[in-house]
């Protein structure tokens, strides 16, 4: 038999919305108690009764037994979070930023006060990649795991690539769909990726790796010259997040714009939608493919856990308590384009090899191998001078000579 939840939700935004338009289709055995909200002169489309602006209405109401958590305010979402956890709520929350950076903290209060907290919906949207990985991969061997893990900059780059459309109208769009962060750096920049990536890496290797570790380049340097080199190579540019168990000791993480090829799964994966391929020892290589950005498909991952919850489910953090003592390394080499103007920047990044160099007026590109220790140091110089990096890696040196 299934446990009544008495709810309380955080947010009634993109994601809050698509969820009570999804619960009330639904005959759970839940009650949502009250929605809090921050502006209480927006105009609401449910009774008035049902909002509040007192997080402590919520927090502090014994019968409230779960909590979900769907505000944009990173610190905000941590101090509710944080407070449901230790007063024996359970929680299900969409806030990767928060997730990402407090998640060994997040772990140890489950485990301190018996609670669960869920959070499918914060990463890959609809796509149900945690449970998976949590249950499903329990036993396997993972090689990687990598995708389109951002709804808004997928849909920049398939609106500019396959339409024709400028940057900043794509960007616009993405917005105006409700897609994108509020501060959209964090989509384009790989930020928002990155987080994602983190919290899947703690259920696939058992690895927790702090955020300013990891590198993230994103597209907002992307020019025409990129998008010419890529249709003419039939290519596409997708921003990727990768993480690559290197051996039996280290895993390594990054998020870079790449290019794929017609052959690869991501190469289809337009618009919001995201996709993650994960390469198992045993199953070999598996795709998931489904909306990463938008109410109803946030919404459906959220009642996912939602309704989890009434069967008191929790993650196990299988892989953090496994034998394999995985540790996170940027150790390792890559094998990249860079489209540039200040050759400066080619010494500073110290190529290992190059394969490929070009020059015509103002276009200058060159495809090698680089430490990705060096791409961090030169993440400020990449940045200011405007110059354009994707991830060639998978391609074997003679294919990099050729494309
Ligand atoms: N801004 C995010 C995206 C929303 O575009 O993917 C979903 O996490």
């Amino acid at each position: 038999m299934s446990k009544k939840l008495k709810i309380g939700i955080f947010g009634f935004g993109v994601v809050g919305q698509g969820l009570h338009d999804i619960i009330i289709t639904k005959n759970l055995n839940l009650e949502i108690v009250k929605f809090v909200i921050k502006d209480p002169n927006k105009k609401r489309t449910l009774a008035a009764e049902l909002f509040t602006t007192d997080k402590d209405v919520v927090l502090d109401d014994p019968e409230i037994n779960t909590v979900v958590e769907l505000i944009n305010d990173a610190d905000a979402a941590y101090q509710i979070v944080k407070k449901a956890l230790t007063s024996g709520k359970n929680v299900v929350s969409a806030s990767k930023k928060m997730i990402a950076e407090h998640l060994e903290e997040l772990i140890a209060l489950q485990k301190e006060h018996g609670t669960s907290l869920l959070y499918e919906g914060s990463v890959c949207g609809s796509i149900p990649i945690i449970r998976n990985l949590e249950e499903y991969y329990d036993n396997e061997l993972l090689h990687s795991i990598s995708g389109i893990f951002n709804g808004s900059s997928n849909y920049i780059l398939s609106k500019v690539y396959n339409e024709g459309l400028d940057y900043d109208t794509a960007l616009k769009q993405a917005q105006d769909l409700g897609f994108a962060e509020t501060d959209p750096i964090s989509d384009v920049g790989g930020y928002d990726s990155k987080y994602k990536l983190i919290i899947a890496v703690a259920h696939a290797y058992g690895v927790i790796v702090k955020a300013e570790d990891v590198l993230n380049i994103g597209i907002q340097n992307l020019s025409p010259y990129e998008l010419q080199y890529a249709k003419e190579k039939g290519i596409k540019i997708k921003l990727v997040p990768v993480a690559k168990e290197l051996d039996d000791k280290h895993v390594a993480m990054f998020v870079l714009p790449k290019f794929v090829k017609q052959s690869e799964f991501l190469y289809n994966v337009d618009n919001e939608y995201n996709g993650v391929v994960v390469q198992a020892a045993f199953a070999d290589q598996q795709f998931f493919f489904g909306k990463g950005a938008g109410g109803h498909p946030t919404g459906s991952a959220v009642l996912s856990d939602i309704a989890a919850l009434r069967y008191d489910y929790q993650y196990e953090y299988k892989k953090t308590s496994g034998v394999k003592d995985l540790k996170f390394t940027n150790d390792i080499e890559l094998a990249i384009y860079l489209r540039y103007d200040d050759e400066a920047l080619v010494e500073a990044l110290s190529f290992d090899a190059i394969y490929e160099r070009y020059y015509s007026g103002d276009f200058k590109y060159v495809i090698g191998k680089v430490k990705l220790q060096n791409l961090i140091a030169q993440q400020q110089h990449i940045a200011n001078s405007k110059a354009f990096v994707a991830f060639a890696g998978e391609l074997s040196d003679v294919q990099l000579a050729t494309i």
